[in-house]
């Protein structure tokens, strides 16, 4: 409310914030793909490539249907984009693009001094209250202002832009193609306004190129006046449920849908929502597509689909990459659709460019490097032979295993040496071997030294899920403990082929296990990779720990990676140097690069330059397909976030637990050719089109890293590997009952997770 009047009063003009708006690379092309791969096969009724139609405007990040969601997407999709007002008439018979008939959800309107209004919404249905837009004036709503109503997305845009009207804004926005959406005409005469004197008014200043409705009699009352008209197409909008009954027809969307010739009467096409077309079952996977678009191109008709955005609950198929959503509707053996309806126009537009008809002789580029993370862990259990086998036919460049030793000294692949993540050990026999290391911030676990290897065999996988305490997002649930536990050298086996290129061995406790348990993990691993059949020049070695990699310097000429656990803003001289003396390569958060606040992008670090004129190499870790793991900048889109390391940042290698999907980026059709840009963005871009009083607060730096950081004592030496002592029978003094450590357990391990969510604010 105060913010509202602020805003009010400082009167600004929609148009001024625009010009803070920077790409890197301009985009002077954009879907070009119709004339220039005729190639290429889209299984679209004329051929041509699908569309991208923006729902009001880049609405997955700027509030729906305000003059910045529909620029931003005339931005990064600068060719062939359409955009789509969803039309609400005023009290004066003009229309408005805004989503809901009821707009205190989706404006400021309850909070600028106007009365709510009491209404029926259906003949004899109960009076309902709130507010309705033909219930004011256009003019009566000029100081209300557009707000981003839905969960999950930024509201530091809100209040901002005004409302876009049809007949006088509409126009004056660099839009090249214009779909009007247009519903209730049933009640829009009952409150005796005419929706088709509006739009003859609308036609005769507005490029109109598509008309939906829902409405069966208002689209044959226009397209009696406007269906010979070659310019603009005709749709009929099924709706959800399809057991709703269309009004003029009385029958229901369902039936409707089985009687498409009748449809073909009034209509050039149809917009359907996509689970009409790929239906899922009740646990959210995919079923076989219906023969919706089939019949609909039998008979000439088009089909737009509608439900498209990058943070929709995905059904699990597409493992949370929003390209895989759209190629299934586009690129598959059977059909493509006309167009997507999008919240997110510039993923729908990079699938259509980049994605489509990749084939497998595609030239894959040398860089980024794609390193797994725990195997392909997004898809499969952690270090799993399934997980395992999913990096190698994702063909991963570098493979990874992370090195625990169990309790009768076998190497083991396994993501943390803290079973408790991801493994069933909290439900089994050995649950009772809880066990604090005070080294470890006094993380209690039941760790894998406790246990033996035959003891940990008898346990499941768990598939990790980092965004589940926070944000409900599961990972495929049918694989949740799929899988088997591998050693260290059934790991070598497995990879000791030239399908894996290289594999990378992660030490991440030696001193910990020197200190502990007494053993000496470093000998035993240099022992195992000289047994295995991959030969030197594949193997690299990852540790955080400088003296784990001197000691490896020491003992093998293996490349070493320098992983730099703590969060960094720039790295001094000292630390570099010494950095040289004992690795290639190093790896950083992602937010060493791209520092943000709230979710936000704040600025870029020079880093990655610091670490490259001293020719050391630069991976990125965690690099993810969930829309939560990456900051708005990157429009929630996992190939833009790679887009912006690589081309932006110009990192060597993405650690990710999706190495299929980075491996994707490597083989897009957008790398080389000029048909459209992937975005690279300006880093902080997003922070210019927020008022002061919404940026998100200004951070500490990261510190530097220095010299004190990367230097440490040397590993002690141990005399001997003698076996581990076993475990004792009785539960030590440290032993801690599960059900009282669980939930700090999960709350330490989830912290930086738990610290994002509560940045994101309810509505
Ligand atoms: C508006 O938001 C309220 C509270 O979040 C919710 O109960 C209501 O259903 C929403 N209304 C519409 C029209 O989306
Ligand atoms: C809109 O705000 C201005 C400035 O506060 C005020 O003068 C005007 O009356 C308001 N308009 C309406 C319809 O409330
Ligand atoms: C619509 O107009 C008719 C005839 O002029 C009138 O009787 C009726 O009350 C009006 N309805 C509304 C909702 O204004
Ligand atoms: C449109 O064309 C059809 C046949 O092609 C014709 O029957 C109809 O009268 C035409 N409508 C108008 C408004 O010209
Ligand atoms: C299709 O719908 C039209 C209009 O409701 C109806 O007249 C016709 O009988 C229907 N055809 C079929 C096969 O259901
Ligand atoms: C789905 O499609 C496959 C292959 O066409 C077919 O074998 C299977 O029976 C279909 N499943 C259902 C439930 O229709
Ligand atoms: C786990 O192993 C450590 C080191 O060998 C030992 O001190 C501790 O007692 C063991 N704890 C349990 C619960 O087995
Ligand atoms: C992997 O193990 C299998 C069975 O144990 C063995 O036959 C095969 O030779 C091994 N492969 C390599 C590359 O060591
Ligand atoms: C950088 O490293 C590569 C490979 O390690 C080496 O061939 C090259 O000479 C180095 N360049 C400089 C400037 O040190
Ligand atoms: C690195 O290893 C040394 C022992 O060699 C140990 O003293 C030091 O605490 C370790 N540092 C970290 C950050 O684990």
């Amino acid at each position: 409310m105060l913010m509202v009047d602020r805003f009010r009063k400082e009167g600004r003009k929609m148009s001024a914030v625009i010009f803070f708006f920077v790409f890197l690379f301009h985009q002077h092309q954009g879907l070009a793909v119709t004339a220039q791969e005729k190639s290429s096969i889209w299984r679209t009724v004329d051929g041509s490539a699908p569309k991208v139609i923006a729902r009001g405007g880049f609405s997955g990040l700027f509030p729906d249907s305000g003059y910045r969601a529909y620029d931003m997407g005339a931005t990064v999709v600068p060719k062939g984009l359409i955009s789509w007002c969803d039309v609400k008439l005023t009290k004066d018979n003009l229309g408005i693009c805004t989503p809901f008939l009821e707009m205190s959800n989706s404006t400021s309107i309850a909070r600028v001094g106007l009365n709510p209004t009491t209404v029926t919404l259906q003949e004899g249905a109960a009076l309902v209250t709130g507010y309705f837009p033909f219930k004011y004036t256009l003019k009566e709503m000029e100081n209300v202002t557009l707000v981003q109503g839905m969960y999950m997305r930024s509201d530091k845009f809100d209040y901002y832009d005004t409302i876009t009207d049809v007949t006088n804004v509409l126009p004056t926005l660099p839009l090249q193609s214009i779909w009007l959406s247009i519903k209730h005409d049933i009640l829009y005469q009952r409150y005796n306004l005419s929706t088709t004197r509006f739009l003859s008014s609308a036609m005769n200043t507005v490029d109109v190129d598509y008309v939906s409705s829902p409405e069966i009699d208002f689209l044959m009352k226009i397209a009696s006046e406007y269906g010979n008209n070659t310019k603009t197409k005709l749709i009929f909008q099924f709706i959800e449920p399809s057991s709703d009954i269309e009004p003029y027809t009385k029958q229901t969307y369902g039936s409707l849908l089985q009687n498409l010739t009748f449809v073909k009467t009034f209509a050039s096409g149809i917009l359907v929502p996509n689970k009409y077309i790929l239906p899922v079952d009740s646990d959210n996977y995919l079923l076989n597509s219906t023969s919706v678009v089939s019949d609909a191109h039998d008979i000439g008709l088009e089909v737009y689909a509608s439900g498209f955005a990058n943070d929709n609950v995905f059904p699990y198929n597409y493992n949370y990459n929003p390209i895989s959503e759209y190629l299934a509707y586009a690129d598959n053996d059977d059909f493509s659709v006309e167009g997507f309806l999008t919240d997110f126009p510039a993923t729908a537009a990079e699938a259509i460019v980049c994605f489509q008809h990749i084939k497998s002789s595609v030239v894959v580029e040398k860089t980024p490097l794609v390193i797994s993370h725990n195997g392909a862990s997004g898809i499969y259990p952690d270090c799993t032979d399934l997980a395992y086998k999913q990096a190698i036919d994702d063909r991963t460049d570098i493979i990874d295993c992370p090195v625990q030793v169990t309790e009768d000294g076998v190497l083991i692949c396994m993501s943390s040496m803290n079973l408790v993540a991801t493994t069933t050990v909290t439900t089994s026999e050995f649950a009772n071997r809880a066990f604090t290391i005070p080294e470890v911030k006094n993380e209690i676990g039941i760790y894998s030294f406790n246990l033996t290897w035959t003891e940990i065999q008898t346990l499941k996988p768990q598939i990790s899920n980092p965004y589940f305490n926070s944000y409900l997002l599961k990972r495929n649930p049918k694989n949740e403990n799929s899988g088997n536990f591998v050693t260290l050298s059934d790991f070598l086996n497995l990879t000791a082929n030239s399908d894996v290129p290289r594999i990378i061995i992660s030490i991440q406790n030696a001193p910990i296990l020197a200190d502990i348990v007494g053993f000496d993990i470093i000998d035993p691993v240099i022992q195992s990779l000289k047994e295995s059949k991959n030969d030197r020049d594949k193997i690299l070695i990852m540790s955080e720990n400088s003296s784990v990699l001197n000691l490896f310097r020491e003992k093998t000429d293996y490349t070493l990676v320098y992983k730099i656990d703590e969060l960094i803003s720039d790295a001094d001289k000292p630390s570099i140097k010494d950095i040289k003396e004992f690795a290639d390569t190093v790896a950083l958060g992602k937010q060493s690069i791209f520092p943000q606040s709230e979710m936000f992008v704040t600025s870029q670090t020079n880093v990655v330059d610091k670490f490259h004129s001293a020719n050391i190499s630069v991976f990125v870790y965690i690099i993810r397909n969930e829309f939560v793991s990456s900051s708005f900048d990157f429009f929630s889109d996992p190939i833009i976030e790679i887009n912006n390391l690589v081309k932006g940042a110009l990192v060597d290698g993405i650690i990710t637990d999706f190495p299929g999907t980075a491996r994707s980026y490597k083989r897009n059709r957008c790398l080389h050719k000029d048909n459209y840009n992937i975005p690279l963005l300006q880093p902080g871009f997003l922070l210019s089109f927020m008022d002061p009083g919404y940026l998100p607060p200004t951070m500490a730096p990261y510190p530097t890293l220095t010299f004190k950081d990367v230097n440490e004592s040397p590993m002690p030496t141990l005399t001997s590997h003698a076996p581990l002592p076993s475990s004792p029978d009785q539960p030590s003094s440290s032993t801690q009952h599960l059900p009282s450590f669980l939930p700090i357990f999960v709350c330490l391990f989830i912290k930086m997770i738990c610290l994002k969510s509560d940045q994101i604010q309810f509505k």
